[in-house]
């Protein structure tokens, strides 16, 4: 007692115990519940992004709890304009009010219009099913990027350097300027023509690779926002930024240079606020100076040339003597298509170290680092001045054991470094990426291990968001190589391969790839910028460049299978993240695209044009069958009918009820014209290929009463070729989901597991590390196929995942309620695994589903995130099912169970469920 009144004579305790009371009694009056509250706020798909210029942003949040049947009956947001504010219980800048609604992922910011460079700081509370309200969520934040053109100031710079016959040396840009007074905070805008990177007192600026990225430059170029308040200090600093080619005036295709201009250029703006309320920008201008430093030439294909006796020691720094510099020349170029960077930036993520160092056949010296990887290497190494090391990267080692670089045609993928001398010297390139596994060393003799020399893989950085394994570890290592496949290919663009002399935005393979894609990772930043610049590069009559950003002649458009990437991938982005804004943004490109199709067919049948059709399908000889090729024109049809079908969906969650009505029409011709063309009576199709029946079937290009029969055929040919696939680009994403629809899932299965050519195991039995062009990159002799076509990271086959974690471990989001807000976990154990599971994190939370056969048992086990529900399907149930060891009917959580021939159906709200019965096989 004495001890209690000590206490409360204390003022400071008293006070605590005051605001501790306060803090109960709150939380009681909000009926504070035990078990659930909200987090992982984020905005426009990101978390606390500093420069959005959506102005109607989209904010999502997660419900979080362990309970089952977590679901959110009403919301409030708060959004403030300082952080302060929604602790000193100050009125929002806007508050939704209690908006009764379960809705608690795209949820449109609705207040007043947002400004140009202000930040929001905004929170949510959330209400369940029993009434509860959780707390406010911790407050997150996002801020307005530059919304207006005539707000930057800055100028563009350039330097007017000649570039001499061997290279285009890399230009550097420094400025000293003086700020008078402490700084609060600093936002630096920056972009330009060609790649940059930019370091301010010494000290790089982010750790964004690339930037700003390649859009469709003519049309939009992407500016980029770094919070650099620590970086700066009171009195001088110095800003230095280097140049390189890039995209915008680098080899990009066909040797083609200077696609989009000559000259480089810089644009920087710094916008500081004092900390005592004034403020102050510094913009890049005719005061800037200019040299050239030690990045002799850069290129994407080529590699790097760097002469490190060239360095400026301290040219981004306070005090570096510039006198020598030359004045920059100011450019006139447009300021009003500057966006700001929608995607995520590219970023440097795993290192490997040496495997092994090995010396080939033919003598090289030759590091293996044990990933078919994208990226480059980093070494620490010591030389004489002006000796020069060069490092060689390839994908493979030939029959024999030796370098092979004639895939990569004529991209040389070659670092040249020039040493300074002296002590050892530390070097990565700066605007170039390789895809290698190996590389060669020549001009260094000394050790190479893992102190020495390492590397990077450099992508896009997409948080991963799906996993997915089997008890069969070449499976997993197909699942492994599909996930190098993206990340190697999605550098800033989805390219079709990251190493030979291409390395573009091909539509069709990601188009083939994009729902696996989904699975993997975070990719609605990714897509969506693509898709903008998609619909930039879209010529006016609607036809689609077979490359996007495009950098090909106007004439390399409108392929089938590979245009259609304009509907089918928004369609997949919408499905993954219930994204409605994608549809909304990308509705006039799909509809042109679909336009442009009717435009050019005759009585609803699309027969003209150039395509590439089921690009690398199996062509072997061996078989009676022959090469499986299918008819282009029937190809064409039946994505014409598929994107105009995804025109109709998107125009009836749109609300375009004429739109709607005047495709279904179309659609509806469009199938009548493909069965009077190139389906017999018995429904006989004009090709005979797998792929023709997978995409006839898919598309639902067949009536009703002849589909069975189709996939009996499909079947039958399957068969014919020992149980092979003979797909290409077109028909392998779809191949086992059609199997799998028309009762042969056995089939998909023995495709899926075969290990022998053509099939997805064949190169994993080969050693492959990621997804190769071909399904024999490395033919059954062990020669190599054709090295203008031969690439071992092309994700397009891939697109096997896909089923995988929908079919295989059976995660499905519903196709009415998407984004898995509701869900169908339907998983199918198949062939000889006795174990499969695969996570998903979705913008609820996560999904789960692993299965394994326990003697005659099957146990399944499913997490369902808060906020969500499930239809689970148990298939192959003899007997009865228990979950957690009841018997299902008895457990409240489960509902509208039934039995639909041998599978058990139910539906279920949020939780972990473990089921458990007979199975029979
Ligand atoms: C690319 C492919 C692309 C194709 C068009 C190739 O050179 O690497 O993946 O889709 O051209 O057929």
């Amino acid at each position: 007692m004495i001890y209690i009144k000590t206490l409360f004579r204390n003022r400071y305790l008293k006070g605590l115990l005051f605001l501790i009371i306060v803090q109960v009694f709150v939380l009681r009056a909000q009926g504070e519940p035990t078990n659930f509250g909200v987090d992982h706020l984020i905005c426009e798909y990101k978390m606390n992004p500093i420069s959005i210029d959506v102005l109607k942003p989209r904010l999502c949040w997660k419900l979080t709890g362990a309970k089952r049947n977590i679901r959110q009956t009403a919301y409030e947001i708060q959004v403030f304009t300082e952080k302060e504010s929604a602790n000193t219980l100050k009125a929002p800048l806007w508050s939704s009010g209690k908006i009764f609604s379960d809705q608690s992922v795209q949820v449109p910011y609705n207040g007043p219009a947002l400004k140009s460079k202000q930040a929001y700081f905004w929170r949510v509370m959330v209400w369940n099913s029993e009434g509860e309200s959780s707390t406010w969520s911790k407050v997150n934040c996002w801020r307005m990027g530059i919304l207006n053109a005539r707000e930057w100031k800055a100028k563009w710079i350039q330097s007017n350097f000649k570039n001499d016959t061997t290279g285009s040396p890399s230009s550097q840009f420094r400025k000293d300027f003086k700020l008078n007074r402490p700084v609060k905070e600093a936002y630096l805008y920056i972009t330009s023509h060609g790649v940059y990177e930019g370091w301010l007192n010494g000290e790089r600026i982010g750790n964004d690779y690339f930037t700003p990225g390649w859009t469709s430059y003519n049309n939009r170029i992407q500016y980029q926002t770094y919070d650099v308040t620590s970086q700066l200090k009171n009195g001088l600093n110095a800003i230095g930024v280097t140049l390189g080619d890039g995209w915008y005036r680098g080899y990009t295709y066909d040797k083609k240079k200077d696609i989009y201009g000559k000259e480089l250029a810089l644009l920087v703006q710094l916008e500081v606020e004092y900390k005592d309320g004034t403020r102050g920008t510094f913009i890049s201008d005719g005061t800037w100076k200019t040299s050239q430093g030690p990045i002799h030439s850069s290129s994407f294909f080529d590699g790097e040339v760097y002469d490190a006796r060239m360095e400026k020691i301290g040219w981004s720094t306070v005090g570096y003597n510039d006198k020598a510099w030359k004045q920059v020349l100011v450019n006139s170029s447009i300021k009003d298509n500057l966006v700001s960077m929608a995607g995520p930036p590219v970023r440097k993520h795993e290192k490997f170290v040496p495997l092994k160092v090995l010396t080939t056949p033919q003598g090289d010296r030759v590091i293996d680092f044990g990933q078919n990887l994208v990226g480059w290497v980093k070494f620490k190494l010591a030389g004489k001045s002006g000796d020069t090391l060069k490092l060689y990267h390839a994908e493979v080692l030939d029959q024999k054991g030796n370098f092979y670089t004639q895939n990569l045609r004529s991209a040389k993928q070659e670092i040249s470094y020039v040493f300074k001398g002296g002590a050892e010297e530390t070097y990565e390139p700066h605007f170039t990426f390789q895809g290698f596994r190996y590389v060669k060393v020549k001009g260094y003799t000394g050790v190479l291990d893992s102190t020495s020399i390492v590397a990077y893989a450099i992508y896009s950085d997409m948080p991963q968001t799906g996993t997915f394994s089997t008890s069969n570890p070449l499976i997993n290592q197909l699942q492994h190589n599909i996930v190098w496949g993206q990340k190697g290919n999605f550098v800033d663009v989805p390219t079709d391969c990251p190493q030979r002399d291409e390395r573009m935005g091909w539509t069709g393979d990601a188009q083939a790839f994009c729902r696996t894609a989904t699975f993997n990772m975070d990719v609605a930043g990714f897509y969506g910028k693509w898709l903008k610049d998609l619909a930039a590069d879209q010529h006016k009559d609607g036809a689609v460049p077979y490359v996007i950003p495009t950098v090909q002649d106007s004439s390399a458009v409108a392929a089938t299978g590979w245009a259609d990437a304009a509907t089918i991938v928004p369609w997949n982005v919408y499905l993954a993240y219930g994204d409605k804004r994608i549809l909304e943004q990308q509705y006039p490109s799909m509809k042109g695209w679909v336009d442009y199709m009717v435009r050019h067919s005759k009585d609803y049948l699309w027969s003209t044009g150039t395509h590439f059709g089921d690009w690398l399908s199996y062509a072997g000889t061996d078989y009676e069958d022959g090469a499986a090729v299918t008819d282009k024109g029937l190809i064409a049809q039946t994505f014409f009918a598929h994107s105009t079908q995804l025109l109709i969906n998107s125009a009836e969650i749109l609300g375009k009820v004429e739109d709607e009505r005047k495709y279904s029409i179309l659609l509806n011709h469009l199938k009548s014209a493909f069965q009077k063309e190139y389906v017999t009576p018995s429904g006989r199709i004009a090709s005979g290929t797998q792929t023709a029946y997978v995409l006839a079937l898919n598309f639902d290009m067949l009536p009703e009463e002849l589909r069975q029969s189709a996939a009996d055929r499909l079947r039958r040919n399957i068969d014919n070729y020992d149980e092979h696939l003979t797909t290409g680009f077109l028909g392998t994403p779809y191949l086992n989901h059609v199997l799998t629809r028309f009762g042969h899932l056995d089939m998909a299965y023995r495709l899926l597991i075969k290990e022998t050519y053509p099939s997805w195991l064949y190169p994993v039995k080969n050693g492959a590390t990621t997804i190769w062009e071909r399904w024999d990159g490395i033919k059954v002799d062990g020669s190599f196929e054709d090295p203008g076509m031969n690439s071992f990271n092309h994700y397009a086959y891939g697109a096997i995942g896909d089923w995988m974690y929908r079919v295989v471990a059976g995660i499905n989001t519903s196709e009415t309620a998407t984004g898995f807000k509701e869900m169908v976990i339907s998983p199918k154990p198949g062939a000889n695994l006795t174990t499969a599971q695969a996570e998903l994190e979705t913008l609820y939370g996560k999904v789960s589903s692993k299965w394994m056969i326990d003697g005659k048992k099957l146990k399944i086990d499913i997490v369902i995130p808060p906020n969500t529900t499930a239809k689970i399907e148990l298939p192959n149930v003899a007997g009865k099912v228990l979950e957690n060891g009841n018997d299902i009917y008895s457990v409240k959580d489960l509902h509208e169970i039934k039995k639909v021939g041998d599978t058990q159906q139910m539906s279920v709200g949020s939780g972990n469920y473990h089921f458990e019965y007979t199975f029979h096989f």
